[in-house]
């Protein structure tokens, strides 16, 4: 054997790579409209499996990613200062509460980088984000997933699963790939019944899709609980997916520990500038926004109409508990075109796209199911 290959159970180890990453499945993203033409010798097909907005990025962003294009031969501002200050400004808090990062994922990772020693437990609900176990395993942490009852949440499950060696509590809500969300002053309860070292991470990647109802963390929660984190992104709702950007709120202790840790110019000078335009392009933002709403709502009246119990959808996508045949439809949907995100055994996870393609989706699948 070659000296610098080993081997741990079954799997064959170049270097000397840690044990945590070389055990990690390496990431999966959703399958491309291209991809799924190729392999089924098929045209016209679209994506509705990634959760991505289907609108192309509003003028004025565009624009302002243009213009900032003439610059990309400097590094952008590591900091992001303008955009920080502009994201506080935005929501009426302190910009020190602000930070940003490579997608709200990279927070993500920056927030396990800073948190999670080897052995550490996160607690979170299953089935919930794939990337928060890549992240916990990746620092050696213990992932301890809590049940979910009836697609949703249970917080007392969740509080009752932290123990003197939790170091964080991850919760998405709305939940990726349930769809439901938590309530604010649920998540109050949860904080009031755990230590208040184990930081509670409120992941709203779906925030601008999710009623009002449920309050608001930001400031519900961060004034008055040192430990929680609110994430939020630009990669959905404003349509930057392909730029990478992602904000938190948080105490500014906690700000400061993320900022440490933040991979240099991370945040790009297009993504930069093209998430400070969106904040300013709202006019233009929320008619799409609102578009995607109406049409999430008719989706799910004619997947209900058909008989299926959906779970509250409130992103921007819709959650279809087929059960067993999850792999099956999914794949059927594909070899018409319509690209999805299976959950092997659980559901279907369907992006709310254009109407046309919402349309395409509803009559394959009821065909397939009908
Ligand atoms: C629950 C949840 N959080 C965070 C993200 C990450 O989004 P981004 O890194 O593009 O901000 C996603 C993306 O799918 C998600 O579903």
């Amino acid at each position: 054997m070659d000296a610098y290959i080993a081997r741990i159970g079954d799997l064959v180890v170049i270097g000397n790579v840690r044990p945590a990453v070389a055990s990690l499945a390496a990431y999966r993203p959703g399958k491309g409209a291209e991809q799924a033409e190729a392999e089924h010798g098929i045209i016209d097909a679209i994506k509705l499996a990634s959760n991505e907005n289907p609108y192309d990025t509003v003028p004025t962003v565009a624009a302002a990613i243009a213009a900032a294009a003439s610059g990309v031969n400097r590094y952008g501002d590591h900091r992001a200062v303008d955009l920080r200050a502009a994201i506080g400004a935005w929501l009426g808090v302190d910009q020190n509460a602000v930070t940003v990062g490579c997608g709200s994922v990279g927070l993500l990772q920056q927030l396990c980088l800073s948190y999670v020693d080897p052995g550490d437990e996160v607690v979170y609900p299953w089935l919930s984000f794939e990337a928060y176990p890549v992240n916990v395993k990746m620092m050696a942490g213990v992932p301890v997933t809590v049940p979910l009852i009836d697609h949703r949440f249970d917080l007392q499950a969740v509080a009752d699963a932290v123990t003197p060696r939790t170091k964080i509590v991850m919760l998405a809500t709305p939940n990726n790939p349930t769809g439901t969300a938590v309530h604010a002053a649920d998540i109050k309860q949860l904080l009031e019944a755990i230590s208040d070292d184990v930081i509670v991470l409120v992941d709203e990647a779906y925030r601008e899709f999710m009623s009002g109802d449920f309050g608001d963390p930001v400031h519900d929660l961060v004034p008055h609980h040192r430990n929680v984190i609110v994430t939020r992104t630009f990669s959905k709702a404003y349509g930057l997916a392909g730029l990478r950007s992602g904000y938190a709120v948080a105490d500014p202790d906690i700000v400061g520990e993320l900022d440490k840790v933040l991979l240099a110019f991370a945040v790009n000078s297009l993504a930069q500038a093209g998430a400070l335009a969106a904040i300013g392009a709202m006019d233009e933002i929320q008619p799409k926004i609102d578009i995607l709403l109406m049409e999430r709502d008719r989706v799910v009246e004619a997947v209900s109409g058909a008989g299926w119990k959906l779970p509250d959808a409130q992103a921007n996508f819709i959650y279809i508990p087929v059960g067993a045949s999850a792999s099956e439809l999914s794949a059927g949907l594909e070899r018409r075109g319509v690209v999805v995100r299976p959950f092997a055994g659980e559901g279907i996870r369907v992006t709310i796209g254009t109407p046309a393609q919402n349309d395409r989706f509803l009559s394959n699948f009821l065909e397939l199911t009908g």
